[in-house]
């Protein structure tokens, strides 16, 4: 018995108190209500069903999850301690997992593992709480990737004064709601103000409209070797020179008429405004097949989002043959003789399927590694760039996500059995900046030599801070962070790190949050995505203030009216695709509340109010100096698509609610 519970104890024997001290144990609470990266949260045993173990010491309690992950508890001050040992659990051995633990009280750090690995012995968290409302659990990403982070807070309990239980909790609103107006039915052009391409590439470009069918399009001041389609909008073709030149794109229907100027630049870069599409990993992962890349390329039509930009459809890992994977579809020769590379069973021939997404009005894409494998331990590019690059060419793709992956394995001259491990050593040893370069710098070249455009999409995770030379190998994207999940915190950290690399954004060069976590997410085990509705409006919201690439990876046979209202919205869509071309960052934080800011190519802002805090907040807010804004300006609210109010800077105050993990996103318009 500790000190105080004694007193405790005494006091109550004398008659002096009622109260008494008592332990409730966290396996003893209602654990559902855990967000976190992959799986189900786990009491008693570890995230695959072990007694949990941390460096080879087994314990009897505990909670066991997946980083990112969090779990609220409601303690209304009547708690007064938390002890728990935590770490990693030792059933991912074999792997580098890295994670940390943190604990919150009312929105404060109120401690933090730092970060911890696998073989790490279990660290004790003793956290006095006394008056703490709301407590947060949080296991962050250590930084190795985050497929094999299984953590646990083992032996887990609370000292109470009294209570003998707690609730854990979700707060933030969980029915959907939508903000975004249907399309009118006159015709609105919705295709990107400016759009890039080299000398002698096919040229496509598609007028993406909303309004009633059936319409007609045209084009004024068309370049020669350019026409367009009238019945579908499609431009199509070929410029020799190059050049920049100004079109005007008319769409017309019984309803009315739709005008909008558009800059067709041909010269050395493309990708002028960050890529708009979808992509099989985080929905389908390992069980992408040439069927649902079809189905989901027939969905980005039917669904109506082709009318909003939407364009790419992107295949990840899976299409390759495999290393060693016990199903058969995914085994076969991994190159012919001359070592270009034979698509598995599930895809076959990838020239038809291209031409099937063409003819759709849409582009196509793929994915491969550096390494002698991919990520998922299919074939890689490693010594056969030429190949692969000139196959992805003669086949018709436009888009090449290059993982990083199990280039490790080349740099470390490691045995190449694991991809996973390989990349996490790669963290941890940090590649010097030339091997780090080297291998996308060699894929780069060989895609510039083929006769058309390639979208060049680096994805190593931020490593040697790929923005400050990703141009430099030719890339046109690179991700800037690892893995996103479909979890709050991840999306919540993912956002917070995006401002280190913000000013490296610009025409044919993007930073890369990961792809979004919306509507029927699940790498192979479809779920609807956990994010509550609040905080999909503000993964949305951030996403286009970073002018990032905007990568649905929900299964599109399955967009339910709330996840079309987040995909739908053209005034959202036009802040990301702002031909300006930069990158929000945060110029305010008040309290939980970051305020970020983006500048615009008409001289006007867009700026996000984003609540990362748990409790609504609601404020006059007067600071417009802050974020750049004096005058006198008309507040629009995007979402809504309403202009709601005027202000002056000098003399109003902006009325703000902002909902929990929740987002205002306004353009300011000038009216000078
Ligand atoms: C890595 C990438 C993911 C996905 C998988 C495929 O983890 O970051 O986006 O491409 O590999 O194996």
């Amino acid at each position: 018995m500790n000190f105080i519970m004694g007193v405790l104890v005494l006091l109550s024997l004398i008659g002096i108190t009622t109260i008494s001290a008592q332990t409730v144990w966290l396996d003893e609470l209602d654990l559902s209500a855990a967000t976190q990266g992959y799986g189900v949260p786990m009491k008693n045993k570890s995230l695959d069903g072990n007694t949990i173990t941390i460096a080879g010491k087994t314990f009897e309690r505990g909670f066991s999850t997946h980083a990112v992950s969090s779990l609220l508890i409601l303690l209304e001050g009547k708690a007064s301690l938390f002890t728990a040992r935590v770490g990693i659990d030792d059933e991912v051995a074999g792997h580098d997992p890295a994670a940390v633990f943190e604990l919150y009280g009312d929105g404060k750090k109120l401690w933090s593992s730092d970060i911890m690995h696998l073989g790490d012995s279990a660290r004790l968290c003793k956290v006095q709480l006394d008056g703490v409302q709301k407590l947060e659990l949080v296991v962050a990403d250590g930084g190795n990737g985050n497929y094999y982070d299984h953590a646990d807070w083992a032996d887990a309990r609370f000292e109470t004064t009294g209570a003998t239980t707690f609730k854990t909790y979700n707060p933030i609103a969980s029915e959907p709601y939508i903000l975004t107006p249907l399309p009118s039915a006159e015709p609105r052009i919705n295709s990107a103000k400016v759009f890039g391409v080299r000398p002698g590439s096919p040229f496509q470009y598609l007028v993406a409209t909303t309004g009633d069918r059936p319409m007609t399009f045209s084009a004024k001041g068309l370049p020669k070797g350019l026409t367009i389609d009238p019945q579908s909008g499609m431009i199509t073709g070929k410029l020799l020179n190059a050049g920049t030149y100004e079109v005007t794109l008319i769409a017309e229907n019984a309803k009315g008429k739709a005008e909008k100027k558009l800059r067709i630049i041909c010269g050395d870069r493309i990708a002028l405004t960050p890529p708009m599409g979808w992509n099989s990993w985080n929905c389908f992962a390992g069980e992408v097949s040439a069927d649902k890349v079809k189905r989901a390329a027939d969905a980005m039509v039917k669904s109506g989002l082709i009318n909003h930009g939407w364009t790419y459809i992107n295949i990840d890992d899976f299409w390759e043959n495999h290393r060693d994977s016990k199903d058969q579809s995914l085994r076969g020769k991994l190159r012919d003789e001359a070592g270009y590379i034979i698509p598995n069973s599930r895809f076959v021939d990838m020239k038809p399927l291209a031409d099937y997404v063409h003819n759709l009005g849409l582009k196509i894409g793929l994915y491969s590694s550096p390494g002698p494998w991919t990520c998922g331990g299919c074939t890689g590019s490693y010594g056969y760039e030429k190949q692969d690059a000139e196959s992805y060419a003669k086949w018709g793709f436009d888009y090449l996500k290059y993982d990083w992956c199990s280039y490790g394995n080349v740099i470390n001259g490691l045995p190449d059995n694991d991809p996973y491990k390989v990349s996490s050593l790669s963290y941890s040893g940090g590649a010097a900046l030339n091997t780090a370069i080297k291998p996308f710098k060699i894929m780069g070249e060989y895609l510039r030599q083929q006769p058309r455009d390639i979208v060049y999409s680096l994805c190593q995770y931020g490593m040697s801070d790929v923005w400050k030379w990703g141009d430099s190998v030719g890339g046109n994207s690179w991700r800037t962070t690892n893995d996103i999940t479909d979890t709050w915190v991840s999306v919540k950290n993912i956002a917070l790190a995006q401002d280190k690399s913000a000013a490296w954004a610009r025409p044919g060069n993007w930073n890369d949050p990961d792809m979004l976590v919306l509507g029927t997410v699940g790498w192979g085990n479809p779920h609807k995505s956990k994010l509550k509705p609040d905080e999909q409006y503000l993964h949305i919201s951030l996403w286009c203030l970073f002018s990032a690439p905007l990568l649905i990876g929900c299964d599109m046979e399955k967009l339910d009216d709330f996840t079309l209202n987040l995909l739908t919205n053209d005034e959202v869509i036009e802040v990301n695709q702002d031909p300006l071309g930069k990158q929000a960052t945060c110029l305010q934080t008040i309290g939980e509340m970051r305020i970020f800011v983006k500048e615009l190519e008409d001289g006007n802002r867009a700026v996000g109010f984003c609540n990362f805090g748990i409790d609504v907040t609601e404020l006059q807010y007067s600071d417009f100096e802050k974020i750049g804004l004096n005058g006198k300006f008309t507040v629009r609210d995007l979402w809504r698509q309403q202009d709601i109010s005027t202000i002056e800077t000098n003399s109003d105050k902006l009325k703000l609610k902002v909902p929990a993990h929740g987002v205002i996103l306004y353009k300011f318009i000038s009216l000078k």
